[in-house]
């Protein structure tokens, strides 16, 4: 720690940090627009202006910009100093010049950094009285809205969206005193990570489109923390609400998982929430129509379901919650649980799980991801899988570039600085994968092969790095110097990192990453391994010991179960669809729990209208095994309620132990859980108990500005109702409570006292960029063995054998239309692909078909037609099918398929 003076008291600082950071870590208030902590500092803007004193006796000072000064030893400054004021007041009155001051009707008021800094530096009078620049506004996508004149031109947007998430379709443009910046011509955004430019942005340039539609202003919205449903790496949100509607996510901090950023499709995949088709209310089959029952009817005939004996199973979901799940589970018991998913999927969960909890390697969280310096990705489409894995494996090749850098004695906040330094240079990163992926063009080296090929390939890696891990044989001379360098490199590096996951369904993959890692651990004790998981407690889901889908298939099949519980899962999208058609037909009774309509739900005879992740409280499991509480942010009028309390209410008086019945809240869930459950024993301890209180108080959802409180239901009555109770949580539904730091996994939104933007975290972290006081939220279950020595997995493909006339079909993701929620949303919607099928120009021609031509694929016994798309990174042999669409239900794959053109 460094001692520094700021306006002459002394303060014990980090010395790695600049002047801005640390006075922000403080707690002191600086104004700032062009730094940001995950971008560093350029000095564009000149706002953090500050007096700076050569020691004691220096009565003079000069002015320096703390974002570009070290906080050194005996630094001395100071931020009250008339001079500083002065200049940061003329600075801010610049860059208001021509800023059009409508803030009245500008998306960003009431939460804008510019409107914080311009008060916090006291510029209260226009001076300026002449014609403002004015720009022209581009269509940027479904996604961001673009209103340039509000521009300051601090280059925070390009900054972000070019040198840290590497897109280039955003740029500055000059023409003599006017910047502009947006893209060459109106188009939507290329990168994956648009959305960060409504938080990066310090006004209101770039803002939120979705909530346009019903915009809400932050201080007139109930918020709570919440998790991103939409993959399995578990993002933190703040999800916000107003008249029963979800009006928008936004990012809330968490240093070791999502840090400053999300992807799009978190940000603007809520609108699922707010469909027209949301199940709203029981429905019960009456003369062969579902029709609106009360919660008791529906509740009264699933219990009747069970007292009357017949045979019940509950099949379980990815998707759903630890509790809904469990809930589940008890009211059938344990052994007539189904996990939801099929048998190969399952195992590649519980896979994962093994290799992360049995051998000695560290799990990554995404921080740990950014810090890799040498990265081997084996088998997945990151960005389109784990979309925000893929910007931290970005920041890892800077990773290279940034120690020139440091050996140069240039601070890594330096950000110009430690570009010039590093040059064009990208740390060590491979990918091996079936298809072409958004990181082939920051890798070093990319093998385009099929899964067993991609196997080999690791398998190999990990025989280099320990020849007592076994050999892939007979590999090809290029395949075989390949595993030579990235070995070398891997060996080469401080911290080096494996990734991969299911998404190429293969077992063989899964254990060749394990082998490197657990090769590497003997080289490198920093080795640290990461794997995504498919949903958003896929996690979760394979820690609780069910069987699989194609058990629960066999039970109605053989008469063992005739009434079948489905929660929050549409069974089409786990198998072939006529086989799933087949078991629902069989079941004699199909009792479905979930928040929109699905094919799975049309067979039911009841239906229960089951809370999105924005109506229930719940927990899920995230990747790298970190359970994570999501709140309920309001409660909606109609009658719904999370999954695992309608189960709850049916479980009353009908199970043998009557569990269900005792639970009054979400801990004696969680409780019973940890109880029953080993894996998940600590899962309650993902956030506080509802009993948490702060001075005896609850923590508001609402900011304490709320407005409207009795208007709002005027047209009902204008008492002002009481706002409905939480005994599932600390939390309020309303302005009332404790409005002070609550602990990391209960924050509802970031405001403190002169920041009202997103910019406000800084007050609520111990250090800038830091953990969150308190510690970042959630609880990690699972823990590597440390020092442990598994054997190697030994079960190496073998080569592939000579083409036989079929192709091997393969999956291929897309961030916008594989995740089945977030693929109802219709900005989503709206950039999500049609259905196709993908082969290299090769492999097109020697079918004698062009793109778009309708091609004939015949898998298993089954044969469907897709227009044909040119895939150029594919290899020879492989078809590419997209996973997950709405409008295509994909056969399980890898399958082999025969291809032919249709006439
Ligand atoms: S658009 Fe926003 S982020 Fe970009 S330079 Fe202008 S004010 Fe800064
Ligand atoms: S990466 Fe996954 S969890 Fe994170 S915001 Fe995107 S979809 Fe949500
Ligand atoms: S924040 Fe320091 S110059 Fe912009």
């Amino acid at each position: 720690m460094a001692t520094i003076y700021v306006d002459n008291k002394p303060y014990q600082v980090n010395p790695e940090q600049n002047l801005l950071s640390a006075c922000l870590s403080l707690g002191l208030n600086l104004p700032y627009f062009c730094w940001h902590p995950a971008l560093g500092s350029v000095g564009a803007c000149r706002q953090c202006a500050v007096k700076l004193f050569m020691g004691p006796q220096d009565e003079r000072g000069r002015l320096v910009m703390a974002c570009l000064w070290p906080a050194s030893e005996g630094t001395r400054l100071s931020i009250e100093h008339p001079d500083a004021v002065t200049f940061r007041a003329g600075v801010v009155e610049g860059l208001m010049q021509s800023h059009p001051h409508d803030c009245p009707v500008c998306d960003e008021g009431g939460e804008c950094h510019l409107q914080d800094m311009t008060v916090m530096t006291g510029h209260i009078y226009r001076r300026y009285e002449y014609q403002k620049r004015t720009f022209h506004n581009q269509y940027l996508g479904p996604f961001v809205n673009h209103e340039m004149n509000r521009c300051i031109q601090c280059y925070r947007c390009v900054r972000y969206y070019r040198d840290y998430a590497g897109e280039h379709d955003l740029n500055a443009f000059l023409m003599r005193n006017a910047v502009f910046f947006g893209r060459a011509e109106d188009g939507v955004l290329e990168s994956e990570f648009a959305g960060n430019l409504v938080e990066v942005c310090p006004t209101g340039v770039f803002t939120d489109k979705t909530l346009k539609q019903h915009y809400t202003r932050k201080w007139d919205l109930q918020m709570a923390p919440s998790i991103c449903a939409h993959c399995g790496l578990g993002c933190n949100t703040t999800a916000g609400e107003r008249y029963g509607t979800l009006r928008r996510i936004v990012n809330r901090y968490n240093g070791e998982v999502n840090g400053y950023f999300l992807c799009d499709r978190g940000r603007f995949g809520y609108e699922f929430v707010n469909s027209s088709e949301r199940i709203r209310h029981p429905l019960l089959r009456r003369k062969g129509n579902l029709e609106a029952v009360s919660g008791e009817q529906a509740v009264d005939h699933l219990k009747s379901l069970i007292a009357s004996g017949n045979k019940v199973i509950g099949i379980g979901s990815p998707r759903a919650s630890l509790e809904s799940n469990f809930a589940l589970r008890t009211l059938v018991g344990p052994e007539r649980f189904f996990a939801g998913i099929p048998e190969a999927e399952l195992k590649l969960a519980r896979l994962t799980i093994d290799v992360m909890a049995k051998g000695p390697v560290r799990i990554a969280s995404l921080r740990d991801i950014e810090r890799s310096d040498a990265v081997l990705v084996l088998g997945e489409d990151v960005m389109n899988v784990a979309p925000r894995m893929a910007l931290s494996l970005r920041q890892s090749t800077r990773q290279a570039p940034m120690e020139v850098a440091r050996k140069k004695g240039v601070p890594l906040w330096q950000d110009d600085a430690v570009r010039e330094a590093g040059q064009d240079q990208k740390g060590p990163l491979y990918v091996a994968t079936p298809g072409t992926t958004r990181l082939d063009s920051l890798a070093i080296e990319v093998l385009r092969e099929t899964p067993d090929a991609i196997a080999r390939l690791g398998f190999a890696v990990a025989h280099v790095l320990d020849p007592a891990a076994p050999e892939a044989p007979n590999l090809s001379p290029d395949t075989a110097g390949l595993a030579d360098r990235i070995a070398q490199a891997l060996r080469g590096a401080k911290r080096p990192l494996i990734v991969s996951g299911a998404s190429c369904r293969s077992e063989a993959i899964i254990q060749a990453a394990a082998n490197v890692a657990w090769a590497l651990a003997k080289i490198s004790p920093q080795t640290a391994i990461s794997f995504t998981s498919a949903e958003s407690n896929t996690m979760g889901l394979a820690m609780m010991d069910a069987a699989p889908l194609e058990a629960a298939f066999q039970a109605v099949g053989d008469g063992a179960a005739q009434t079948v519980i489905v929660l929050e899962n549409d069974l089409h999208r786990r198998g072939d669809s006529n086989r799933v058609n087949d078991f629902l037909t069989r079941a004699k009774h199909l009792v479905v729990l979930d928040c929109l309509p699905n094919r799975t739900g049309s067979f039911a005879e009841v239906v229960f209208p089951a809370g999105s992740f924005a109506e229930s409280d719940g927990t899920f499991v995230n990747n790298e095994g970190r359970a994570q509480r999501f709140f309920q942010v309001f409660v909606p009028q109609d009658p719904i309620v999370e999954a695992w309390r309608w189960l709850g209410l049916a479980a009353a008086r009908t199970t043998e132990q009557g569990q269900g019945s005792r639970w009054k809240n979400l801990d004696d869930v969680l409780n019973a859980m940890a109880q029953e459950i080993p894996a998940l024993k600590r899962a309650p301890e993902a956030a506080p108990e509802s009993q948490f209180r702060m001075a005896g108080a609850k923590i508001p959802r609402e900011p304490h500005r709320y407005s409207g409180r009795t208007a709002m239901v005027a047209n009902v009555s204008v008492q002002e109702p009481k706002p409905p109770d939480d005994p599932d949580s600390p939390l309020s539904f309303s302005m009332e409570g404790n409005p002070n730091e609550p602990p990391g996994a209960l924050i509802p939104f970031f405001w403190a006292p002169q920041w009202n933007s997103i910019q406000s975290v800084n007050k609520f972290q111990s250090e800038i960029g830091g953990p969150l006081k308190g510690g970042d939220p959630g609880v990690r279950l699972i823990e590597p063995a440390a020092g442990s020595s598994p054997p190697y997995f030994t079960a190496v493909p073998g080569v592939r054998p000579a083409r036989s006339g079929l192709w091997l079909a393969v999956p291929l993701y897309h961030i916008f239309g594989s995740d089945e929620l977030s693929a109802r949303s219709p900005a989503v919607r709206e950039l999500a692909p049609k259905p196709y099928a993908a082969l290299n120009a090769q492999e097109a021609r020697s079918l004698g078909a062009e793109a778009g031509q309708l091609i004939r694929i015949t898998a298993d016994s089954t044969t469907f037609e897709l227009p044909l798309q040119i895939a150029g990174g594919l290899p020879d042999g492989i078809l590419g099918l997209p996973s997950g669409l709405p409008d295509f239900n994909a056969p399980s794959m890898p399958v082999p398929v025969s291809i032919s053109r249709t006439l």
